[in-house]
């Protein structure tokens, strides 16, 4: 599909993760059309239109009549500074996979026992999550115990206008580039649940558990979008930059 003027051509040169680093009121136009914008967020919006067939001016459209929309000042996480952004990462998304995750893996170990026989798709839904919530917990720890230390050693020796450690420095240059892969892996793997469960359908001859199990599996892909967002498109760029 063509766009129709060269300033519309330069937005859609932009990425996804970009455009909504940018302003996260956009992200809310993503989602409605069910485009990825944190693990599959480095895609251009010239792409992401032509692969799901989206016609680029109505998208162009849609995302500046959502900007004219008042702003909530305190969602302005871009303008944050990178310890504050830390800290938040921690305090919300963090504590949320600390409270959710192995509750979370016991209904979907639960679902599979008790209806695994007509619905095979929850047997694969327990495996696939507890394996998302093992993997999560070591990231987790990697990121509170190593990363996010260096990071704000290294923000805070910026601030003094010295230069980072080195020992700093390669951690986090190496941390960048593992964190970034293993969020990779843990979007594909709720997206395989998402497909799985047919969007989280609740299929009518089951229990409230199952209910329950998918909608605590969406509620958790949610947090996951917005927390690997602050993290591989606004907290990632701040810490290259270091
Ligand atoms: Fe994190
Ligand atoms: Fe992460």
């Amino acid at each position: 599909m063509q766009a129709s003027s060269g300033q519309t051509n330069s937005a859609l040169d932009r990425t996804i993760g970009e455009i909504v680093a940018a302003d996260y009121r956009t992200a809310k136009v993503f989602e409605t059309h069910g485009i990825d914008f944190c693990c599959g967020g480095r895609v251009t919006l010239a792409t992401v239109c032509r692969e799901k067939g989206i016609n680029p001016d109505t998208l162009l459209r849609e995302i500046e009549a959502i900007k004219s929309e008042q702003i909530d000042r305190s969602q302005n996480y871009t303008a944050w500074e990178l310890p504050f952004l830390v800290d938040y990462i921690v305090n919300t998304h963090h504590a949320y996979l600390k409270e959710n995750d192995e509750q979370i893996a016991i209904y979907a170990r639960k679902i599979a026992e008790v209806h695994g026989a007509h619905h095979p798709e929850v047997v694969e839904i327990a495996t696939i999550f507890e394996k998302i919530a093992t993997d999560m917990a070591i990231h987790l720890r990697e990121e509170e115990e190593v990363f996010f230390p260096a990071l704000k050693r290294a923000a805070a020796e910026r601030k003094a206008n010295h230069a980072p450690s080195q020992e700093d420095r390669a951690v986090i240059e190496e941390s960048l580039a593992k964190l970034g892969r293993e969020h990779e892996a843990i979007g594909d793997a709720i997206h395989t649940i998402r497909h799985l469960s047919k969007e989280y359908a609740i299929p009518k001859d089951t229990c409230n558990t199952f209910m329950i199990t998918y909608q605590k599996l969406k509620e958790f892909e949610d947090d996951l979008h917005k927390h690997v967002h602050l993290e591989n498109n606004i907290l990632f760029p701040k810490a290259s930059r270091l």
